[in-house]
């Protein structure tokens, strides 16, 4: 039987899971993830680097450990043999001691395969996301995005608030 991955599965948005393609699931990062095309799906974000088999699961292990902190998902295509990761998304949920002790969720390190990009797909990420989002009880979400992705976070429901200031180390 597969792995549960990240997060329970009553995390996973069943709307979402019902309209994307033919084969496509939506489901939690895995341990065995290394293998299946979830850093090369990343590539087309940004740099990832040469990761090694036992950084990735050391990596994964310390998420698993943030308690209802970190969920990573993932949009795997089982039509191909293997199945291959095609899409992937993270929130980060920050709670604070202001507004009532509120709940804020980050997202982050949205991505979709170059061949697999205007499928819809970005957008199913991110429904999947507000619906973890909600479900822990966050009263926004939130992100950063180059102006080239405004239009992208638009159509997804997102408007622009405010602005990013970065120290870099
Ligand atoms: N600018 C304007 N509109 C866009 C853009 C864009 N850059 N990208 C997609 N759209 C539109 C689509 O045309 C579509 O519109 P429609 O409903 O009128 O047809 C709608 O947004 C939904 O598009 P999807 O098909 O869901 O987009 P896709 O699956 O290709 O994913 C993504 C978009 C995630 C930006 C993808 O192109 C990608 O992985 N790019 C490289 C990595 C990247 O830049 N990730 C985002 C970083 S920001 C962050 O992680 C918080």
């Amino acid at each position: 039987m597969a792995e549960q991955g990240l997060f329970s599965a009553d995390l996973l948005s069943p709307k979402v899971q019902s309209i994307l393609p033919a084969g496509y699931q939506l489901r939690a990062l895995r341990k065995t993830d290394f293998e299946t095309g979830f850093l090369d799906c990343l590539r087309v974000l940004t740099t990832v680097g040469e990761i090694t088999k036992e950084q990735f699961e050391d990596r994964y292990s310390w998420i698993s450990r943030q308690d209802g902190g970190y969920f990573i998902l993932v949009i795997e295509d089982t039509n191909t043999s293997p199945a291959r990761v095609v899409g992937t998304g993270a929130l980060i949920v920050e709670r604070k001691f202001i507004h009532n002790l509120g709940s804020v969720g980050h997202i982050e390190d949205i991505a979709v395969a170059k061949d697999q990009q205007g499928k819809k797909l970005g957008l199913r990420i991110i429904e999947a996301l507000d619906f973890v989002a909600e479900k822990t009880g966050c009263y926004k979400t939130i992100l950063d995005c180059s102006e080239a992705n405004e239009g992208f976070y638009v159509k997804c429901g997102f408007r622009r608030a405010g602005l990013e200031m970065a120290h870099y180390f």
